[in-house]
């Protein structure tokens, strides 16, 4: 046959094979608000970028009459492209064909694209929308999954694993995402649950709609699955376009350095922190008083809100920002928030991005309802988290840094290497008010007027100890700042940092609260 005849040829099977499902399946996936597989990879990547792997790879099943049945490349597209110039590998699973379920082959297709990614050093994009385990290829789908959590657990730390849902994400295919960096979602088209509606109506007798369930909203404000909420798949890809324009490609290099830019004129650091203690305020107005352009992107900006977390530049340098948020609880750490903060942090650690910290908390939340959601472990994971962290880190005590919150908050004592306070900063065990009522009982008790002698306590605990200096004159805070000196000092700790070199004892690995 002549050459011309076979590159028709070719051109024929592909179009045939790029047509997923069909005009039915993907009209019906269209009319959902959702693009076809292809789609999303093309609008993601820079344009004509993208090369396909595995387009004739087709499924060997045969029970369930599936020897009769064409998954036109298995239900996914793998392959590899650019965004903003730069490799990257990435999955799309294509619900048009056999609603994008994992069978063996499917599989085979996410590893190859998977060890790709690994080996080349390059982020990792996985797109799912899938009804999970292909049920007519029983353990060979299982086998499929397992394969993926282990490549996933084996990456991590290494390159960046970045998991879009845009589908219903069913059983297995919740689980690859849970083990990845960040998580991204978007509003009515993200289902993600490990059992779906049909088998808690058959095992509890209970309707449930998918939205309810594992909506986007669920996981972004309930559960804290979700890193990143969109309302739209065209805003979904531009969240994940900026936030690769803040991280590093993989754990040897660094985060791109761009050109630096003074934060916006209208985030005055003065003007933010109440003088009243009991005041609220917003923190990432302060961040964005800090950050070059005032530009923060916040990371589970809508879960465990009490804690901000998110990624800002200072003088041009990637920084992880971690700060409790006095708008919320009064920027309490609780079991949420102190998961939130400690697993940012352990990703900023293994991706060389310094830590910056803003410290304004009265402790950790008392009651029974969190001691016994597991306070006590889940709390420790900031300890260690904090601890264990090797890149430069930078604290700010902006306000109250009270009792645990204080150590918790990326303290001296957890090994950070700079800490600044504010002349706002009040250091100490407890609150005013509480300690005064528990180290001076004796004497309001017995005093004629109480209430005034309590008044007097308060006031002479404050000027004691609720107050930067103390702590300063121990060394544990470096210097007290003026507000508008943090940049310039947080610059200089960057460029200060830049060649950190420390490590620990010798061991294969620690056991972290988990
Ligand atoms: C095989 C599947 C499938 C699956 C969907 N399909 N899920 N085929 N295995 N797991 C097929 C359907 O048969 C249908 O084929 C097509 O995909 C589209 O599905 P619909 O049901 O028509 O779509 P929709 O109404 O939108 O509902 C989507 C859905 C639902 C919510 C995902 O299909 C569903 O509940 N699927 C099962 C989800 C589930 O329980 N998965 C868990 C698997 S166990 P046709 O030919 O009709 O177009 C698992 C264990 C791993 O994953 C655990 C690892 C830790």
């Amino acid at each position: 046959m002549p050459l011309k005849k076979k590159i028709q040829e070719l051109k024929k099977k592909r179009e045939e094979v790029q047509m997923g499902g069909g005009e039915k399946a993907i009209e019906k996936q269209l009319s959902m608000g959702k693009l076809t597989a292809r789609e999303r990879i093309v609008s993601l990547l820079d344009r004509d970028s993208f090369h396909e792997y595995d387009l004739f790879v087709e499924h060997e099943a045969r029970d369930f009459n599936m020897d009769k049945k064409v998954l036109h490349g298995d239900g996914v597209v793998i392959g590899t492209g650019t965004i903003n110039d730069e490799p990257i590998a990435i999955f799309a699973q294509d619900f048009t064909v056999a609603g994008g379920s994992l069978g063996l082959m499917h599989a085979r297709k996410i590893t190859k694209i998977m060890d790709h990614a690994l080996k080349m050093r390059m982020p990792l994009i996985g797109i799912n929308d899938s009804g999970g385990a292909r049920i007519q290829e029983g353990v060979n789908s299982l086998a499929g999954y397992g394969e993926i959590f282990f490549r996933n657990t084996l990456s991590s730390g290494v390159i960046p694993q970045i998991s879009v849902i845009l589908g219903p994400c069913a059983g297995g295919a919740v689980y690859s995402p849970a083990l990845t960096d960040f998580v991204f979602v978007v509003e009515n088209i993200s289902k993600m649950f490990i059992t779906g509606p049909e088998v808690i109506k058959t095992v509890l007798g209970e309707e449930i709609s998918m939205e309810d369930l594992g909506g986007a909203r669920v996981h972004s404000e309930i559960t804290g699955n979700a890193h990143f909420f969109a309302v739209s798949e065209k805003e979904c890809f531009e969240q994940i376009e900026k936030l690769l324009s803040f991280i590093p490609w993989n754990n040897n290099m660094k985060a791109p350095k761009k050109e630096p830019k003074l934060p916006k004129a209208k985030y005055n650091i003065d003007n933010i922190v109440p003088g009243d203690a009991k005041q609220p305020y917003d923190i990432r107005d302060v961040v964005k008083a800090i950050v070059d352009d005032s530009d923060f992107l916040e990371v589970q900006e809508l879960w465990a809100q009490n804690m901000v977390i998110g990624f800002g530049r200072i003088n041009g340098e990637t920084c992880g920002f971690v700060c409790n948020q006095p708008l919320v609880l009064a920027g309490v750490l609780d079991v949420d928030s102190s998961d939130k903060a400690a697993r940012f942090i352990r990703y900023c650690d293994a991706f060389n991005i310094p830590i910056i910290t803003l410290v304004d908390l009265p402790g950790y939340l008392p009651g029974i309802d969190q001691e016994h959601a597991g306070v006590i472990r889940h709390g420790a994971k900031i300890l260690y988290a904090y601890s264990e962290a090797t890149v430069p880190k930078a604290t700010v005590i902006v306000r109250k840094a009270y009792g645990g919150g204080y150590i918790a908050m990326s303290s001296r004592h957890l090994r950070s290497d700079f800490v600044f306070a504010w002349p706002t900063a009040e250091i100490a065990v407890m609150g005013p008010e509480g300690a005064a009522n528990i180290i001076f009982r004796k004497e309001i008790m017995s005093a004629e007027d109480p209430e005034e002698m309590r008044k007097q306590k308060v006031a002479e605990y404050k000027e004691k100890f609720a107050n930067p200096y103390v702590a300063a004159a121990r060394g544990y805070v470096d210097s007290v700042i003026e507000p508008v000196e943090t940049r310039k000092l947080l610059i200089h700790a960057i460029e200060v940092a830049k060649n950190k070199s420390i490590s620990g004892p010798k061991k294969k690995h620690g056991v972290p609260p988990f």
